[in-house]
């Protein structure tokens, strides 16, 4: 689910056409009619759907189309909407989200901006399993990014987002092999490699 450009999405398409890769996109759906979310699924040949969020039934309407295409995991990418809790509970411990900060810092709008104003010298980006409340969740993945000395909002975004690019796929790929889960409220690792690392990515240990 996207409301904007899309390039995480880009990220989990491409990702998906990578041999060997366990999960793929079959379903975009948009907020936005113009979203170019959407463009980039027209242009993979990818199901996607505009639902225009006019009333209390869109995120029922939302819903009914991800069952009737038997979709195993909901990626928020980019989707700028608040989602009810009747929403989270039908699809309970199946949606995830990708937000641009070290979480619990820096939730909601502008995260970025939040994160400069603050004066953290170090900022990130976090993948989560979504629960009722905004930019919340048990935790899968974050990566840490350093704040340089004259960065603004558009340079410290655009140095986190190659890292959410890099973390998204990656914890689709750990939940759909099973090596990470959702177990009342707390993420579980299984037997792989980020199980030690404990699902912390830096540019600084690489
Ligand atoms: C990304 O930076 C994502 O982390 C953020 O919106 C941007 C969407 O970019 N999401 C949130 O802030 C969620 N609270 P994209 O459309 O290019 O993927």
């Amino acid at each position: 689910m996207a409301s904007g450009r899309g390039s995480n999405l880009q990220a989990l398409i491409d990702a998906g056409r990578k041999t060997g890769f366990p999960a793929e996109v079959v379903l975009v759906l948009s907020d936005r009619r113009n979203a170019y979310a959407l463009e980039r699924a027209s242009k993979a040949g990818i199901r996607h759907r505009h639902f225009a969020p006019k009333d209390d039934a869109f995120f029922l309407r939302m819903g009914d189309e991800i069952e009737s295409c038997e979709i195993d995991l909901i990626c928020c990418a980019g989707f700028m909407r608040i989602l009810p809790p009747d929403f989270v509970s039908r699809f309970a411990g199946r949606i995830i989200n990708i937000h641009p900060s070290l979480l619990p810092s820096f939730p909601g709008l502008r995260a970025q901006k939040k994160a400069l104003d603050a004066g953290v010298r170090v900022a990130g980006c976090t993948v989560h399993f979504v629960d009722e409340g905004v930019d919340t969740g048990p935790i899968i993945l974050q990566a840490a990014v350093p704040v340089l000395p004259h960065d603004d909002e558009n340079t410290l975004s655009e140095r986190i987002l190659v890292y959410e690019h890099r973390i998204y796929p990656l914890a689709v790929r750990l939940i759909a092999e099973g090596s990470v889960r959702c177990i009342d409220g707390a993420v579980q690792y299984a037997g792989d490699a980020l199980a030690e690392q404990r699902g912390f990515i830096s540019p600084v240990s690489e």
